[in-house]
């Protein structure tokens, strides 16, 4: 494997829940455990798709493209700085550099554009859906149509996606379907779940852990997370994300139950203020989170969530 030892993959070593090859993760508890590409399958529910290997990307200009898409993807604020406003990297949400099926993989997005989304009622080319996870998820702003970073997150996706059918309802595609949880999604059981099955990663402030400056595990709320209006705010999208991904290696180890309260319980704290902000909570909660899946706008332990005042400007 030609991926470097990240400070994430030698901490998660240093933990013990993997093997000493970064690349290849088992995890601790099931020594015999598939090795990774198998485990995608498994986690996309039907997908049957694998991407070509990163040793196929080819020596040439094009080639160079591809790579660079596939740095952004793994380290974001080094690789796109001047588009990114907080401490995620792409591959933090779009697992195995955006290559797992059920993490919302690259490849399953490539075939999808064009796109009307109700999020910004338009039909979106696949270089504005990437701006849009630059805005919200990234907390930062989208860089200009044809930019490289956009050419090569372009690149690296098409190339990811050779042989693949263009057809939105690819296998794999987003999330797993997760079913309604038996029991409204509760703040107190999430932070019960959050404890013993969470906090050892992302710390009991929520804000993750770092080496020297860089992400070891993401931060899941305050000011270094993705703002109120990315994707992961939703606590729908968030348990679906979390059902199939997390706690990290263990895939499908919670119950439907405890993914809807621990989401629900994430998506009750602080974060950055939603960019597209109208003035007030009030008026933002109106516009863009008029759902029961976003807590932008409701009272939680006493605290309005999205009393922020206006984004900080970038
Ligand atoms: C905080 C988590 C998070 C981060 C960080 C993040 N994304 Fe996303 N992304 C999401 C979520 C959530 C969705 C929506 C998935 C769904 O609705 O199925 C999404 C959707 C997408 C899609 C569309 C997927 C599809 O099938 O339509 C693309 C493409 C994408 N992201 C690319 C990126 C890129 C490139 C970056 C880095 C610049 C990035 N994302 C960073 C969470 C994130
Ligand atoms: C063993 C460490 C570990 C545990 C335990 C763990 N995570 Fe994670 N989590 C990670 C890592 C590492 C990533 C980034 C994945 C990557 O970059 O490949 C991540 C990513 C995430 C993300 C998307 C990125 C972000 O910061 O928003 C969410 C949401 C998340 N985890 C939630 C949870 C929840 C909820 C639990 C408990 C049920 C949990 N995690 C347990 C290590 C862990």
């Amino acid at each position: 494997m030609t991926r470097k030892q990240t400070p994430m993959t030698l901490a998660l070593c240093a933990l013990g829940l993997f093997a000493a090859s970064a690349a290849s993760a088992f995890a601790a508890d099931a020594p015999s455990a598939p090795p990774k590409s198998e485990i995608s399958a498994a986690v996309g529910a039907g997908a049957k798709f694998t991407p070509p290997p990163e040793s196929a990307i080819p020596d040439d200009e094009f080639g160079k493209m591809v790579k660079l898409g596939r740095d952004i993807m793994l380290d974001t604020p080094k690789y796109a700085k001047d588009f990114v406003g907080n401490t995620l990297s792409c591959s933090n949400c779009h697992l195995d550099a955006g290559r797992m099926a059920g993490s919302a993989p690259l490849w399953a997005a490539y075939v999808s554009y064009p796109a009307y989304r109700s999020k910004n009622k338009k039909v979106n080319t696949f270089e504005e859906r990437l701006q849009g996870c630059f805005k919200f998820s990234q907390n930062g702003k989208a860089p200009p149509l044809g930019s490289k970073t956009l050419v090569a997150l372009e690149s690296y996706a098409y190339w990811l996606s050779k042989g693949l059918p263009v057809d939105e309802k690819v296998a794999g595609r987003g999330y797993p379907n997760l079913p309604e949880p038996q029991q409204a999604p509760d703040y107190v059981r999430g932070q019960k779940v959050y404890e013993a099955k969470c906090i050892i990663c992302h710390a009991a402030n929520g804000e993750g852990q770092y080496v020297n400056g860089e992400t070891v595990f993401p931060p899941l709320w305050g000011p270094k997370s993705f703002n109120w209006g990315a994707g992961m705010g939703s606590y729908k999208n968030a348990a679906k994300f979390i059902y199939a991904n997390m706690p990290y290696g263990m895939s499908y180890s919670l119950t439907p139950q405890e993914a809807w309260d621990v989401a629900y319980f994430m998506d009750a704290h602080e974060r950055p203020q939603d960019p597209r902000w109208q003035g007030s909570v009030a008026a933002t909660r109106a516009k863009f989170h008029d759902s029961k899946f976003s807590l932008y706008g409701a009272k939680v332990n006493g605290k309005l969530l999205g009393d922020i005042g206006a984004p900080k400007p970038r």
